[in-house]
């Protein structure tokens, strides 16, 4: 039942855009006041009398919500509600019950109800619950159709997005996917760059062989020879054996060379070399070797500017730059954020074996404020970390870290001290900045001093300065 999170945006339902509304209840007064304050709201409302005639209107129209009485004198109310659901699973039903009768509706919540209003209710409460609950239907809906023209088209099972420039992404995926042509996908670090590379594989004639990533950032310099072009026996003092490179191990399928803007030039003369006529020979070998390989390569710098500035060969990086790939940052598509997070968290409720988890309005109003410097992989683990900790199926703001919920984002508290000098506040300030980014990045001293733009060096003088204890890593 409520798989996405809570969402507001306007929908596009032919009666209204607030939504339309179904009321079964057998008393006149309760239809009618009910009927009156929803569509004072701007709900298009529609009534039914007894459960029978509940269900024909169900049949007829297309309904965000049913507001269902459970005490209907024709039919069980629990009844009624697993044959509104046969009709259509997606429905969002709040079950209205008397004062006293609340372990019912419990029950009907077991069963698939979204919730339950008590008579006499309230009306601002009841208006929320409707809101709630037809932002939630609606965002369920918008879910399975996404998922579905996805599938359809490619196979995209793993990836989520609505926005236009991922629209874009998705179809330019599609046409390159069955070429053998070099893409070189450029986004900041959590973008999904490896996603999509993999997607390119899986999508292209070569899915049945394998994906072969490497790494050529974290690969020291030295060693990274070896790994993608493999050495005979003797090649060098520990080559006690003749190995493979990765580039063989890639053959008929794809090769991911991520973090190729922090490739040494002398490493980039040699893939060059490949890249021109798939050939090479294994180190201290003396056969040339023929591959089939398609190389995919990512990079969260501006190779354009790295080519600029003498680091990135010009020649290679125009080989490698055939087809590009521009993955936009998560604040540049912020509406990609409500589908991501109920993906995620839909995603970790299964894999944590918990009763499906959502997110209230404030959570998601805190989430869409954020500037999500980690882009995907940060909100990623944001909802891991929430679903985890978390006690009840609602996860509210108090589960976000505190950089988030902007608990720490306004002004160092100190500054309400009477006694704080401006140094002590801005040096509050200061901890308060380095916290918030080392949490986001996982407390990776390395990571948090990128992405604030200076050597790690002076990020840990910073640190130890102002007493900041360095915490465990969450999640690597
Ligand atoms: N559109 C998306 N839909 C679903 N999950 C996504 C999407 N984009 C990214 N992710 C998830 O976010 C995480 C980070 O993605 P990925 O590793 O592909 O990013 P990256 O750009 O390669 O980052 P880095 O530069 O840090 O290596 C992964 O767990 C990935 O599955
Ligand atoms: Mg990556």
């Amino acid at each position: 039942m409520s798989e996405a999170a809570v969402i507001t945006h306007p929908g596009n339902d032919t009666h209204s855009s607030m939504g339309s509304v179904l009321i079964i209840d057998d008393e006149a007064a309760i239809r009618e006041s009910l009927e009156t304050l929803l569509e004072m709201e701007g709900y298009a409302v529609e009534s039914a009398g007894s459960g029978e005639l509940g269900l024909a209107r169900i049949g007829e129209h297309n309904f965000d919500l049913v507001l269902l009485d459970l005490a209907l004198p024709d039919r069980d109310g629990m009844d009624l509600l697993a044959e509104i659901h046969a009709q259509d699973p997606q429905l969002s039903v709040i079950m209205i019950t008397a004062y006293g009768t609340v372990e019912n509706a419990v029950r009907a919540m077991q069963v698939g109800a979204a919730n339950f209003i008590q008579k006499p209710w309230d009306n601002e409460k009841l208006l929320a619950d409707v809101h709630a609950a037809i932002a939630r239907h609606r965002a369920e809906e918008e879910n399975v159709q996404l998922k579905r023209a996805l599938k359809q088209r490619y196979n995209f099972e793993n990836i989520v997005g609505k926005s236009e420039p991922m629209l874009k992404i998705f179809d330019l995926v599609g046409q390159v996917a069955s070429s053998r042509s070099t893409v070189l996908l450029q986004g900041e670090s959590g973008t999904g760059k490896e996603l999509i590379a993999k997607a390119i594989h899986l999508n292209s004639p070569r899915r049945d062989h394998s994906f072969v990533p490497v790494n050529t950032g974290s690969v020291p310099p030295d060693l990274l020879e070896s790994t993608l072009f493999g050495h005979v026996k003797g090649a060098f003092t520990s080559a006690i054996a003749s190995k493979k490179g990765l580039f063989e191990v890639a053959d008929r399928g794809t090769l991911f060379l991520d973090e190729i803007g922090t490739m040494n030039l002398d490493m980039q003369s040699k893939i060059l070399r490949v890249l021109q006529d798939r050939k090479f020979m294994h180190l201290g070998g003396v056969h040339e070797i023929q591959v089939d390989v398609r190389i995919i390569a990512a990079t969260n710098v501006d190779l354009q500017q790295q080519v600029r500035e003498g680091k990135f060969r010009e020649d290679l990086f125009y080989r490698l730059n055939v087809i590009t790939i521009d993955l936009p940052p998560l604040r540049q598509r912020r509406e990609d954020i409500p589908l991501l997070a109920s993906f995620f968290l839909d995603r970790y409720s299964k894999e944590n074996a918990l009763a499906l988890r959502r997110i209230t309005t404030e959570t998601l109003r805190a989430l869409m404020a954020h500037s999500w410097p980690g882009n995907v992989r940060e909100l990623e683990n944001v909802i891991e970390r929430a679903v985890v900790l978390s006690t009840e199926e609602e996860i509210g703001p108090d589960l976000l870290p505190d950089s988030i919920v902007g608990r720490s984002a306004s002004f160092p508290a100190l500054q309400h001290r009477r006694d704080a000098s401006l140094f002590d506040i801005m040096e509050d300030g200061e901890r308060r900045v380095i916290i918030d980014m080392l949490e986001k990045c996982n407390w990776n001293q390395t990571d948090a001093a990128e992405r604030f733009h200076v050597p790690l060096s002076t990020l840990n003088q910073k640190i130890k300065r102002l007493n900041i204890e360095i915490r465990r890593k969450i999640k690597e």
